[in-house]
């Protein structure tokens, strides 16, 4: 409807404005995508290839990175498999609006921005499901908008 796309050009204003904010004028981070989905390909994704197979990796002993991607309105990937006493950093963006990344039963809830990426680390202990919420409205789909970590 003209409703959604004058939705999504405002968006990509609000987007625009932050992004010019946050990378100065130098660095032009948002890229129109006529695709179907009428997203925003925000630059943390461009720029970091990490995000283009969103993943776990392990980087010590104990310590693991995840790269995920928070979207309209899906987390990727889901589940976020990590095996228990480990230590989590995550890194998490958005292709489109802002999202929230609430991990259910943690301290972690933090806010996720088109263009940035937000850092996190977590301890997870005991083996488990842990749900992930989105609590940031997001769009239509904001209640439908979750996914889970699963510790092993
Ligand atoms: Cu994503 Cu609400």
């Amino acid at each position: 409807s003209y409703e959604k796309i004058w939705l999504m050009a405002a968006l990509l204003l609000i987007v625009g404005f932050i992004s010019t904010v946050t990378y100065g004028a130098t660095a032009v981070g948002i890229d129109m995508v006529s695709d179907e989905g009428g997203t925003v390909n925000a630059s943390a994704l461009d720029e970091d290839p990490r995000f283009s197979e969103p993943r776990v990796e392990q980087v010590g002993d104990n310590e693991y990175e995840a790269y995920v991607i928070a979207q309209q309105f899906i987390f990727r990937p889901d589940p976020i498999t990590v095996p228990a006493n480990s230590t989590v950093t995550f890194f998490v963006t958005s292709p489109d609006v802002i999202h929230g990344f609430e991990i259910v039963g943690t301290n972690a809830n933090v806010m996720v921005v088109p263009g940035q990426v937000t850092e996190l680390t977590v301890d997870f202990n005991e083996p488990g499901e842990y749900g992930l919420l989105c609590h940031e409205y997001c769009g239509a789909g904001h209640h439908t908008m979750e996914g889970s970590v699963v510790v092993q």
